[in-house]
């Protein structure tokens, strides 16, 4: 199966405006059609029937399929909908070119790249619903997708993007908001590594700490994470924090905040008793996870 980054490196630059048309309609359509008939593709280009050799290039590049058959129309697939990202994150001047993998995983994958000035930047590609397509994808080697879950990534990233441009202002440890588009979201890139993975750590007592204050602080700003794990906490080599992955987070007056509060602090105590051997929380911790959880918190 052809990577992202093949597909930015040959696909990308064989798309012209015209190519870019057709997906943005074909995008735009999905709204009100399963699939996208041709002749609402050849009308809304304004090409007509010259529509067709573009649409077969698309195809063949994988970028859009034809679930019910070429006659009865196109939908666009992950990899089309990452060349439009792409497309208006380069006309932007966010980003020049794509670099290697970060982190390719189940709902998202995590690519670095350069940005006009030479810096670096880590863009994230949601993938919901990938995995159930697998099967699939065997026989069909193209990102097969559902245009619900196309719209789903699109959420994801928009939550994400909101997220982190509330808690980055808020002095939380999240990487910093550069841009979002579509289903995509650019930010500062960081060295680090997962701390579920991390082999040694000098303080592990002050980490935890660390990652207790700064979800309390993402509390008092507006934000519970909802899914925090040692996966979605980096440790960068001087051993600072950072928590990523804040598609799934809800404000303080959702009806589950202190719930998930509860359950994202039970979780990393759990995971800092199992692996580091802490016994007693310090009392200034304590105190901060039941301000935000309330007294009953169980240790
Ligand atoms: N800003 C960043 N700087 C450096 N690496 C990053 C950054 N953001 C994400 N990564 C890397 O990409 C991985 C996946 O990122 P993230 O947790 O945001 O996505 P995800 O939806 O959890 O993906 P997965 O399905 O793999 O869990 C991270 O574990 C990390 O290794
Ligand atoms: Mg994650």
């Amino acid at each position: 199966m052809p990577s992202l980054i093949s597909y930015a490196r040959d696909v990308f630059r064989k798309l012209d405006e015209n190519h870019f048309k057709v997906l943005r309609i074909i995008e735009r359509n999905l709204a009100s059609y399963e699939v996208v008939p041709k002749e609402v593709i050849y009308s809304e280009t304004g090409l007509g029937e010259r529509a067709e050799k573009l649409l077969k290039k698309l195809n063949e590049y994988k970028l859009i399929w034809a679930p019910m058959g070429y006659d009865r129309g196109f939908c666009i697939n992950y990899y089309g909908l990452d060349m439009l990202a792409l497309k208006a994150l380069v006309d932007r001047n966010i980003i020049t070119s794509l670099g290697r993998p970060l982190g390719v995983g189940k709902e998202a994958d995590v690519y670095d790249a350069l940005a006009p000035d030479g810096g670096r930047l880590a863009v994230k590609f949601f993938r919901i619903g990938r995995t159930s397509f697998r099967k699939y994808e065997r026989h069909r080697t193209s990102l097969v997708t559902a245009p619900s879950h196309l719209a789903a990534s699109m959420r994801s990233a928009r939550m994400e993007y909101n997220a982190l441009r509330i808690l980055h202002p808020a002095g939380v440890r999240v990487p910093e908001p550069v841009a979002r588009n579509r289903h995509v979201v650019v930010t500062e890139l960081f060295q680090g590594i997962e701390l579920a993975i991390v082999q040694s750590l000098s303080k592990p007592l002050e980490i935890l700490g660390e990652i207790i204050v700064n979800a309390a602080k993402a509390w008092e700003a507006g934000v519970v994470h909802s899914d925090l794990s040692a996966y979605n906490i980096l440790i960068t080599p001087k051993e600072e924090i950072l928590i990523i992955d804040w598609p799934q987070w809800v404000p303080p007056s959702h009806r589950m905040a202190r719930e998930y509060l509860k359950r994202d602090m039970s979780n990393l105590i759990k995971f800092f008793r199992r692996k580091w051997s802490i016994r007693e929380l310090p009392e200034e911790y304590l105190d901060l996870i039941k301000k935000a959880c309330g007294e009953s918190f169980l240790m």
